[in-house]
């Protein structure tokens, strides 16, 4: 069938409350669009978990740094509309930023704590954008379930603490990372990069794939693990890391050494150029 384009909110709304009223089971994917085949991933796994899945497209201002890339973030809708149908959405949701933050908008949601580390050191005010934005698009689409992608890890995790902690009555699905096939994670921003910058990417997964290597011989010092994925980096591309991370999978806490049992988030930013990718592996010691 084809897909539903909506724009407007009380619309959306509506649709949502009819959905419940006929005890359908409501997915949503939040995306900000430039769809590639992680989103489309999502899309197919909320479909295997609602009887109708909404897709949300759009690029959330206030997620974006003043020195950011909201103005060149990518955008393709018609390819979006069709690649969301294509993958089993019922509904496009493209609210404009005039109906999600009209004059006089002044609440955000703030998740404290993990909001400082990682990502949230390198971009101060990105989560309290993101965890603002997902809570309103809950309330708007009224789902179910919802489905993010564990390559923004930490952003998978605040989501959880504040449907948590606001009693949001859905259940949160993080879904694997998709990569292309030399190993890097599909990402909306690799399309700015360089065919140069495109083929020394692959070096975070790489340092991934290192430190995995050295967790399964043994190797328990993160500091050691650390400069390694830092040599491997800088030999093999001109990429600036931002940060590596070896830390506690649930926590997100720094972890000097790694213990039997324990389940570790190893994850990184690097810079090529302007363009910053992030991406991050889950090891259990
Ligand atoms: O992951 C993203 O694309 C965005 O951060 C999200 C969850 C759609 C919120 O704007």
């Amino acid at each position: 069938m084809a897909i539903r384009v909506v724009t407007e909110l009380r619309e959306m709304q509506k649709i949502a409350d009819d959905l419940r009223a006929s005890g359908k089971r409501i997915g949503v994917v939040p995306t900000m669009g430039f769809l590639h085949e992680g989103h489309l991933s999502l899309m197919r796994i909320a479909r295997k978990h609602s009887d109708f899945v909404i897709t949300t497209l759009f690029v959330n201002p206030t997620q974006f740094g003043p020195k950011e890339d909201f103005a060149r973030y990518p955008r393709d809708f018609e390819r979006d509309r069709r690649l969301a149908e294509e993958a089993g959405s019922d509904v496009l949701f493209m609210p404009t930023t005039e109906d999600i933050y009209p004059a006089g908008y002044a609440t955000f949601v703030n998740v404290e704590g993990i909001t400082d580390l990682l990502e949230g050191k390198s971009r101060p005010g990105h989560f309290r954008g993101v965890a603002t934005v997902v809570a309103k698009l809950f309330n708007i689409t009224k789902p179910h379930v919802a489905v993010f992608g564990q390559k923004d890890a930490q952003q998978a995790a605040v989501i959880r603490q504040m449907t948590r902690d606001l009693n949001f009555d859905i259940q949160i699905i993080v879904a694997p990372i998709v990569r292309e096939a030399d190993g890097l994670a599909m990402s909306s921003r690799n399309s700015y990069l360089s065919s140069q910058q495109r083929k020394e990417a692959v070096v975070l997964f790489e340092s991934l794939r290192l430190a995995e290597k050295r967790i399964a011989e043994g190797v328990v010092e993160s500091s050691a693990m650390r400069e390694e994925m830092a040599r491997h980096m800088t030999k093999f591309s001109a990429g600036e890391i931002d940060y590596i991370s070896i830390a506690d999978h649930e926590t997100l806490s720094e972890l000097d050494q790694m213990s039997k049992g324990k389940t570790v988030l190893i994850s990184m930013a690097v810079r090529f150029g302007t363009t910053r990718l992030i991406d991050n592996i889950v090891v259990k010691v």
